[in-house]
């Protein structure tokens, strides 16, 4: 209903006239004006079943009328129905004469739904091609508007401007394309444009990292804050928290109410917190950049859907300081650029061992490195973090972070973490930026299990140990790592070898 919803521009609530309004017409109330629908029709139904009693109709219809008196809405209209009887739904009906207004068809063919705003452009970007070989294109469907050729279109989050060249729909050449066409759109000039960006004719689009929502909780396990999530808003999925819950609506009195507790078909206001910039505008504004849903990352249903109300003021209220002292001189100070190594892999596959053999090279070449592993930080920065999905992610981007300010300090980092999931080495690379170099340890499962040094996987296997990666956990190899090194094949010391000659360059 709430995904229906999103896309309706009419509701149509139908009312028992025998029972009147019931909790669920409330809540049927609350989510389609949450959903942004602003002209209502209430069909009061089984008219039959109450002699076509007025009286009782206009009870009902007072009682709707004023539970959406506050809904800002359009247009709203009570009709008396009779389903079996078929009163009032194509044509008027003699058992009720006492009603002045339309049957309902011919009343849902006379509303205006127009909106008031006419509706800008918005393109999330797909694809970029290339024309001819010669120019770029950006590929997507258009969500809303019209663009023409000569427009001139921000891309979003660069907030660079630009003209429009040309349009094609398909392979062919046109002026202008509107919502719901396929387009591939080139610009009189060249922007760093990538999938995921969007361009717009709109002005006060908002690019950020948090937002205040509202959203429909409808998993049967209860909301929890700080749990990750993956968030999808327009066509963007990125991983996000809910950080904070500020209150629950009550349906009845659509009055707020401070709750510690959030279960299934509750309204709640939240914020939420992504673990990337996105292109967002409020729901109000913008039905496509505006509503966003949470996925529940272990079982992959969607746990909520809702809408953006705003940004919030971090970024308003919170400078970055620019020091006058750079990443770069404390690097140069040092005779060195500053860089992440990041290990991944299996438990067992070697990791802290290369990275120890690589750090003790560095360092004999007069190089300034710290090493930072999984398991020494789960002693003191993590120690409150375990194994579930969360707390890995957690765990990693208290890492990245803590990896960039010494980054920022000048160093070279070797880190050595599972970090057995792509969307958070994602995340990592969003966090650390060019600095960041991909090491995989790709050594195979079969080896690091007989190796297990640990006695971990054997723990594992007896089922004395939970959530262990390559048993009962996942590991997602990376698909594109800078570096990939398998050590059941080399020695120790040929391993050390290879990476080193791989990375120096990056290194002075
Ligand atoms: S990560 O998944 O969050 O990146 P991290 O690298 O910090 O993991 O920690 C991994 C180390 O914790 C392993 O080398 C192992 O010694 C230990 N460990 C204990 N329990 C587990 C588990 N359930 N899964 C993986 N590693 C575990």
């Amino acid at each position: 209903m709430v995904v229906g919803a999103s896309f309706a521009n009419i509701s149509i609530i139908l009312v028992d006239s025998t029972k009147g309004i019931t909790t669920q017409t409330r809540r049927h109330i609350r989510i389609c004006s949450l959903m942004g629908i602003r002209h209502f029709v209430v069909a009061i139904n089984k008219m039959d079943l109450i002699d076509y009693d007025q009286v009782r109709f206009n009870e009902i219809k007072e009682e709707f009328l004023k539970l959406t008196n506050e809904l800002n809405l359009k247009s709203i209209e009570a009709i008396p129905v009779s389903a079996t009887e078929g009163d009032n739904i194509t044509k008027k009906s003699i058992n009720t004469h006492w009603f002045s207004g339309k049957a309902l068809l011919p009343y849902l063919e006379s509303i205006d739904i127009r909106e008031d705003k006419p509706n800008k452009f918005i393109l999330p970007v797909q694809r970029v091609c290339h024309i001819s070989n010669k120019f770029r294109g950006y590929q997507g469907q258009i969500e809303t508007g019209t663009i023409s050729i000569g427009d001139e279109i921000t891309a979003l989050p660069s907030k660079e401007k630009a003209k429009v060249k040309r349009v094609f729909v398909t392979d062919k050449i046109t002026d202008c394309a509107s919502m719901g066409q396929p387009v591939t759109i080139q610009l009189d000039k060249e922007l760093d444009i990538s999938r995921g960006n969007v361009l717009t004719t709109l002005n006060e689009v908002q690019v950020s990292d948090l937002f205040s929502s509202t959203i429909i909780w409808m998993d049967d396990a209860p909301l929890k804050k700080g749990k990750n999530y993956l968030i999808k808003v327009g066509t963007n999925t990125v991983s996000g928290t809910v950080l904070s819950i500020s209150n629950k609506i009550d349906i009845n009195t659509g009055q707020y109410i401070k709750s510690e507790k959030f279960i299934k078909n509750e309204i709640v206001e939240c914020t939420i917190s992504l673990s990337e910039n996105i292109v967002f505008d409020s729901f109000n504004n913008n039905k496509a950049l505006g509503g966003l849903i949470l996925i529940d990352r272990v079982t992959n249903t969607t746990s909520a859907c809702g809408v953006i109300n705003n940004t919030l003021d971090k970024e308003i209220n919170i400078f970055h300081h620019e020091t006058e002292i750079t990443k770069e001189i404390r690097g140069n100070q040092k005779g060195q650029k500053p860089v992440t190594l990041w290990f991944t892999g299996l438990s067992g596959s070697g990791k802290s061992t290369l990275a120890n053999e690589i750090e003790k090279r560095l360092v004999k070449l007069g190089l300034h490195t710290m090493l930072l592993d999984g398991d020494n930080l789960r002693f003191g920065l993590n120690k409150d973090l375990g194994f579930e999905r969360n707390d890995r992610t957690e765990n990693i981007r208290r890492v990245a972070e803590v990896a960039k300010l010494m980054n920022d300090a000048g160093l070279i980092i070797l880190a050595s973490f599972i970090s057995p999931y792509e969307c958070d080495r994602k995340m990592i690379r969003n966090i650390i930026g060019k600095e960041y170099i991909e090491i995989y340890v790709s050594t195979p499962l079969s080896e690091c299990e007989r190796r297990d040094a640990k006695g971990l996987y054997n723990k594992a296997r007896i089922g004395d140990l939970k959530n262990f990666t390559g048993i009962s956990s996942p590991y997602e190899p990376p698909k594109n790592p800078d570096i990939e090194i398998d050590t059941s094949k080399y020695s120790l010391e040929d391993s050390t070898e290879y990476v080193i000659k791989q990375i120096m360059k990056n290194l002075r």
